[in-house]
């Protein structure tokens, strides 16, 4: 299992230090791990002045899977956009063709009162969202503002085409598989014919995976059951712009930025594992950032990068039980509980595995 590191810039090399720490202790228990750590971002630009350095690229091409920490800072806001650290992280996406991007909102117990819902609604939440992340009317032609009669017009073009709808699809099933077994397909299939083609092909493809229940919602809908009873949704799939705004929407149920992990795969399952939050740069430095978000997109790069399963497992439960400990970093602290730095929660995380 050959994986490339990316700690990126702010809080970045902290996290991923723990993480990495995480996969040492794996690996003396026998995981056949390696790692070769490589520049992104920031700390990319400050070293040769790009953000994603040839090395690097060719660093995750040869790798079974990345772990990327995050990348961003106000140091870099002047610089032209093609030389800012964020212009790394869509290059790298693009170029490994993590077309399949995997949110999962799940709600800790012990971090219950964090969400901005009611304890009865979100306890117990575990719902995943499968969001397409390189096509859509993100990417499609025509698109532009340009001067029509005499006023500006702005447009954009929703896309897909059926081989493009039917990887997510495929990538969507075999998670369901891996879960619940129930799939709930997001469209607007009454308005929009692109979507009208995504409704049509993901039920094709439904007939490969018979064991998984399939469901279809459009998307207003989706919205409005995400919040008045998410916990009815096992995995959700949808298209690019859709799954950006619901899945930023099922993220935040949890209420916790620092604790939530994310994956995004190409159609071989090799796969980008990087938490959803930034380089937070107010607090870089310091050692108080949370590691959790980044120890679990290990797990998520276990279980859906390499099929192990029982290893992601135990990592998820080794937070578990840091968390039922009661130790939190300085974002989810409560009163009641230990305040702990970023060091101490890895350290805890790794006597509980
Ligand atoms: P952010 O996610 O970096 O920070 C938002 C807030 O959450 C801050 O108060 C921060 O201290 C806190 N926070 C984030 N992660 C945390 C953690 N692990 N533990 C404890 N607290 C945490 O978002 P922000 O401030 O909007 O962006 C900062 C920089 O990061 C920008 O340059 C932005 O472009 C970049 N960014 C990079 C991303 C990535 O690398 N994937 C994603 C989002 C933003
Ligand atoms: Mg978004």
């Amino acid at each position: 299992m050959k994986i490339a590191v990316l700690p990126g810039d702010g809080i970045g090399p902290e996290i991923v230090g723990e993480a990495v720490r995480v996969l040492e202790a794996l690996k003396r228990d026998g995981l056949p791990v390696e790692t070769e750590t490589a520049l992104i971002g920031g700390a990319a630009v400050d070293a040769c002045g790009d953000p994603l350095p040839d090395a690097t690229l060719e660093i995750t091409r040869q790798a079974d899977a990345v772990l990327l920490g995050a990348v961003g800072g106000p140091k870099y806001d002047v610089l032209p956009r093609e030389q800012r650290p964020e212009r790394g992280l869509l290059r790298i996406r693009k170029a490994l063709n993590v077309f399949s991007n995997l949110r999962p909102a799940i709600l800790y117990p012990e971090l219950a009162a964090a969400s901005s819902l009611k304890p009865e609604i979100v306890s117990g939440l575990d719902i995943m969202i499968v969001r397409e992340l390189v096509g859509d009317i993100y990417f499609g032609e025509p698109r532009g503002i340009e001067v029509r009669n005499g006023e500006r017009v702005g447009f954009n073009t929703m896309i897909y085409s059926e081989s493009e709808i039917r990887r997510i699809a495929h990538s969507a099933f075999r998670i369901a598989m891996k879960r619940g077994k129930r799939l709930c397909s997001v469209d607007k299939m009454n308005v929009l014919e692109a979507t009208q083609l995504w409704r049509d092909v993901v039920i094709e493809v439904s007939a490969e995976y018979p064991e998984v229940e399939l469901s279809h919602m459009l998307v207003d809908n989706a919205a409005m059951q995400l919040v008045r009873n998410p916990k009815q949704f096992d995995v959700m799939v949808t298209g690019n712009m859709f799954g950006d705004i619901l899945s930023d929407a099922a993220s935040m149920l949890t209420g916790s930025i620092g604790m939530l992990p994310s994956a995004s795969l190409d159609a071989n399952g090799k796969g980008l594992f990087e938490p959803i939050h930034g380089s937070a740069p107010d607090i870089a430095g310091k050692g108080v950032a949370n590691p959790l978000a980044t120890i679990l997109s290990v797990a998520m790069m276990l279980r859906y990068s390499f099929d192990r399963s029982a290893e992601a497992d135990r990592i998820e439960n080794a937070v578990k039980k840091v968390l039922a400990s009661g130790l939190r970093t300085a974002d989810i602290y409560q009163p009641g509980t230990e305040k702990v730095g970023t060091r101490q929660m890895g350290d805890a995380v790794i006597a509980a595995l």
